[in-house]
């Protein structure tokens, strides 16, 4: 336990080691919008080697990544295909229908994130007469943690190359999938023309992402970069952290799996909590609860310095249930995890 809260709400939360900020301190800058910085030079290239792309550009934020992303692929007026629950969709304040006039078209996805082939199939428009044309299938992986198999991977984006459409993968915990399965960066990279890559999640950077693709469509996505404000100075500090997180900290994703897999194990000895085994495959465990105990369980744990964000309801089987949602990440060790099973094990709402 390295700090006075066990925070549990996101891995987005860590703060950089002392390590992390002494290679931030010592980076050499330049000017990035001259293209002077030589540590975000560094970054990127290393990116885009390991996902085996020509070019690469570093942005503030995953968020901003998947817009410029879409931005670049998409004029105004055509579609994206992506899942319902995906985080363009649903997270990202609508931005790229408000901001780029993209019509997002969201397909239900099964209980891990995975989209129907024929359903794929058959909402891809051709943009014929009254439609809009699709231009872009937008997938995501980790999907709130859970892994999406590399060969359904395939097969999507096989059905969108054939019809003509690009393809973006929305990889902000690539990371996580990469250590779990033993794919490479190379392998899912191979498979979309553009991946979106988040150093701010687990790997524990403060801030940064990187898109990577073809020359062309990164010299377009710096120009959008600017457009939107995003053009930065001597970001080679931030770039220094993405270059640190990546040497230090991609290995180290294992324990964070461990520890989940041992929470959703001791949490499911509590008989208040229905815990989704079958959700849990990476970093972050599912746990239901009976509604009327949701908000008790959050206001007690928040009493006992342990942060969760607050429960979601969800229907499962026609039965409405309150899901927490426990992320694990470098800042939660054994005793945070025994922390949360002590305090929920006293929860008496
Ligand atoms: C799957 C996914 N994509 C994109 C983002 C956006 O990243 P950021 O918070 O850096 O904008 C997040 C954030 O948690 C995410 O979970």
């Amino acid at each position: 336990m390295q700090n006075q809260f066990s925070d549990f709400r996101s891995d987005t939360v860590t703060t950089p080691s002392a390590e992390m900020r002494q290679v931030m301190s010592e980076a050499d800058v330049g000017d990035d919008d001259y293209r002077d910085d030589p540590t975000v030079k560094r970054l990127e290239e290393k990116v885009a080697d390991l996902f085996e792309k020509p070019a690469a550009l570093f942005l503030p934020s995953g968020t901003q990544s998947n817009l410029i992303a879409i931005l670049t692929h998409c004029q105004r007026g055509e579609e994206i295909i992506t899942g319902k629950g995906y985080h363009i969709h649903a997270w990202e304040g609508g931005g790229a229908s408000a901001l780029g006039g993209v019509i997002v078209n969201p397909l239900t996805t099964n209980e891990t994130g995975e989209i129907n082939q024929d359903e794929l199939s058959v909402s891809i428009k051709k943009g014929s007469g009254h439609e809009p044309s699709t231009k872009l299938l937008s997938l995501e992986n980790t999907y709130c943690g859970m892994v999406q198999p590399v060969e359904k991977l395939d097969i999507l984006t096989y059905i969108a190359r054939k019809a003509n459409i690009s393809t973006h993968l929305d990889g902000a915990r690539l990371a996580n999938a990469v250590i779990k399965t033993g794919n490479s960066f190379a392998s899912y990279g191979r498979l979309f023309d553009t991946v979106s890559f988040c150093l701010s999640k687990g790997l524990g950077a403060p801030v940064g992402s990187v898109l990577v693709g073809g020359p062309d469509f990164i010299e377009r996505a710096r120009r959008q970069r600017k457009q939107l404000g995003g053009g930065m100075r001597q970001s080679g500090i931030l770039a220094a952290a993405g270059l640190y997180a990546l040497e230090h900290n991609l290995n180290r994703l294992n324990t964070d799996h461990h520890n989940a897999s041992v929470l959703a194990q001791k949490l499911s000895q509590n008989s208040v909590f229905h815990v989704r085994h079958n959700l849990t495959h990476t970093n972050i465990v599912y746990a239901d609860i009976e509604p009327d105990k949701a908000e008790s369980m959050h206001a007690h744990l928040a009493s006992n310095h342990i942060k969760v964000n607050s429960a979601e309801a969800v229907i499962i089987e026609g039965k409405i249930w309150f899901r927490f949602r426990f992320v694990t990440h470098l800042n939660i060790d054994d005793e945070d995890i025994n922390r949360l099973i002590d305090c929920s094990n006293i929860f008496d709402g």
